[in-house]
């Protein structure tokens, strides 16, 4: 990238259109999600490449349960074979996997297959890659409280209330991507999302590719962040 020193350190996306994607090549709907997956792997190299610090995957949302069982089955099985099949080369390549949400609702099989890519790519410093799965911004939020109530937490503010959220450390993402026209957030980060700039493309999620997501980082590059404040000059 030619503007090396405005490269976000970290980049949420919400993969949306692989429906759309394979209906309008007369396919099933898990064929939009297979070619969804190879477009992660795109990202990822890309992020990597670029020095993006923290990438983070909005894959499955508490919503989702509610699409037919056939597509809920498919997604589930492609996360495992997919989760599986990247560990190796994640760790080869520095790059820390992690998962958000309430992990602990799934199957013992995907579980599993969450702590292994989790623990064996724990030591990695390169990039975070961050897998949104049963996740939702509302109930991160409440789970947050949670366990507030439980620690029996006496003073929270705005500083201290992200110690609780699900990874503590991970930093509120500087740019927000969607794909496939759809301009809403859809219960994703809203506690982090507060000052995120948000980019929203027609493309859909299996066609988005290294150009794609350049050009995300140069509408982001000319953007003015201002947190509120008056810039000097
Ligand atoms: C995003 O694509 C992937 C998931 C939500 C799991 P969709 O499956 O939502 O695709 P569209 O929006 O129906 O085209
Ligand atoms: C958001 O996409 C969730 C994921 C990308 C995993 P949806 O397709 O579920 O969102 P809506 O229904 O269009 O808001
Ligand atoms: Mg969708």
């Amino acid at each position: 990238m030619e503007n090396l020193y405005k490269i976000p350190k970290h980049v949420a996306i919400i993969m949306d259109g692989n429906g759309r994607w394979a209906k309008r090549r007369g396919l099933p709907r898990i064929f939009g999600h297979r070619k969804g997956a190879e477009a992660v792997e795109k990202a990822i190299d890309f992020a990597h490449k670029v020095g993006i610090e923290w990438l983070t995957v909005f894959a499955f949302s508490t919503e989702n349960w509610e699409r037919p069982k056939e597509e809920v089955n498919a997604i589930m099985s492609l996360l495992v074979e997919y989760i599986n099949k990247k560990i190796p080369e994640l760790l080869e390549r520095n790059i820390r996997l992690r998962f958000l949400g309430r992990t602990q609702e799934l199957s013992e099989k995907i579980q599993s297959t969450i702590k292994k890519g989790e623990e064996i790519t724990k030591n990695c410093t390169g990039m975070n890659l961050v897998v949104a799965l049963n996740y939702s911004g509302r109930a991160e939020i409440i789970d947050a409280v949670r366990k507030i109530i439980s620690q029996d937490v006496k003073r929270i503010d705005e500083n201290t209330f992200p110690e609780y959220l699900y990874i503590p450390e991970m930093p509120d993402p500087d740019l927000l991507i969607r794909t496939s026209g759809e301009k809403r957030i859809s219960n994703f980060l809203l506690w982090e999302l507060a000052y995120t700039e948000l980019y929203f493309t027609e493309v859909l999620w299996p066609d988005f590719d290294e150009e794609e997501f350049k050009n995300a980082l140069l509408d982001y590059q000319s953007r003015e962040r201002r947190f509120g404040k008056i810039l000097e000059g």
